[in-house]
């Protein structure tokens, strides 16, 4: 080892090149301004924090990050070009995302799962498909094989072959991240991948996300769980209606008394609550989708 900085540090101090950038994104429901002119840029490498109360506007920001939104104003840069507002153009870029309500293949098993997020990338045509050429056999093989892998790395080697829609919840959700994965993608963006989870699948996530890093890829997380997001994030931004209202490091943000004003304020978990420190908010219990009325 010749690095005489911690990791942490230097990942924090060096940023590598802007992956990924959104430029004054909006989103419009008919009178319902969900995303205001929202900036975020991504660096290689790094891992950054999206937070803010439910309804704040989070995955509705993610929507337009990958396609499926097209965003109402503004727009998404990949590596500097302008990104379609289509899905399969955002996963060809190399941005792949896991949704807040889970989207499996329920009566696939869980290696088929993995293997379909790789379709994406392999380049035999339907005709060689039907033809069962030598090329697709090839491909075939080493989609399973790099899926298999993939689902050792989540940690769910023993349920290759469960169907997906057997598997507990917090094997979907890791599930859900291999298949995003499977699509080699240089940014991952996930929404809540910890909803559900005991503290002991939440460390489990937090060191998948870890590793990802470390193998290269930059990280969009939205999350409930403060004590996740501030501890594995570089940055992190604070939606609020829509709008950043702040951005900024860890430490910064945690201690920002309009972000704890907010989640205080609008917080549909915190009703009641005595502490208003973010930090000490313990996550949801149980996962909620979008849109859910409260
Ligand atoms: N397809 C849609 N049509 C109309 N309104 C929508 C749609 N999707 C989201 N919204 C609204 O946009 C706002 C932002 O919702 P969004 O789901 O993005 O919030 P969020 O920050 O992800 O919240 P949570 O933490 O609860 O997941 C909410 O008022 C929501 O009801
Ligand atoms: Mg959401």
């Amino acid at each position: 080892m010749t690095a005489t900085v911690p990791e942490d540090t230097a990942s924090r101090a060096g940023r590598g090149e802007v992956i990924l950038s959104a430029r004054a994104v909006s989103m419009r429901f008919g009178g319902l301004v969900a995303v205001n002119e929202v900036d975020l840029d991504v660096h290689a490498g790094e891992i950054v924090g999206l937070i803010g109360p439910n309804g704040a506007g989070k995955t509705t920001f993610f929507n337009c990050l990958t396609g499926q939104y097209r965003p109402t104003a503004g727009e998404v840069l990949f590596r500097g070009t302008p990104l379609p507002p289509k899905p399969r153009a955002v996963v060809q870029a190399g941005v792949a995302r896991t949704f807040q309500n889970i989207r499996l293949f329920g009566n696939m098993t869980a290696l088929e799962n993995v293997m379909v997020g790789r379709y994406s990338r392999t380049r035999a045509g339907a005709l060689s498909a039907i033809g069962r050429g030598p090329r697709y056999r090839r491909e075939e093989r080493e989609t399973r094989d790099r899926a298999v892998q993939l689902l050792e790395q989540v940690g769910l080697t023993r349920a290759a072959d469960n169907l997906a829609r057997s598997l507990p919840y917090g094997d979907q959700r890791r599930l859900e991240i291999a298949r995003a994965l499977a699509t080699e993608p240089s940014v991952l963006l996930l929404d809540e991948p910890t909803a559900g989870m005991n503290p002991q699948e939440t460390r489990a996530v937090e060191q998948l996300i870890t590793d990802i890093r470390a193998a290269g890829l930059a990280i969009v997380v939205i999350e409930h769980d403060m004590r996740f997001i501030f501890s594995l994030c570089d940055r992190v931004s604070c939606l609020v209606r829509g709008e950043v209202l702040t951005a900024s490091t860890p430490e910064d943000v945690r201690s920002d008394p309009r972000v704890i004003e907010a989640y205080i304020g609008t917080g549909r978990e915190d009703r009641g609550r005595k502490d208003a420190d973010p930090a000490a908010r313990a996550k949801p219990d149980a996962p909620h989708e979008t849109g859910e009325s409260s």
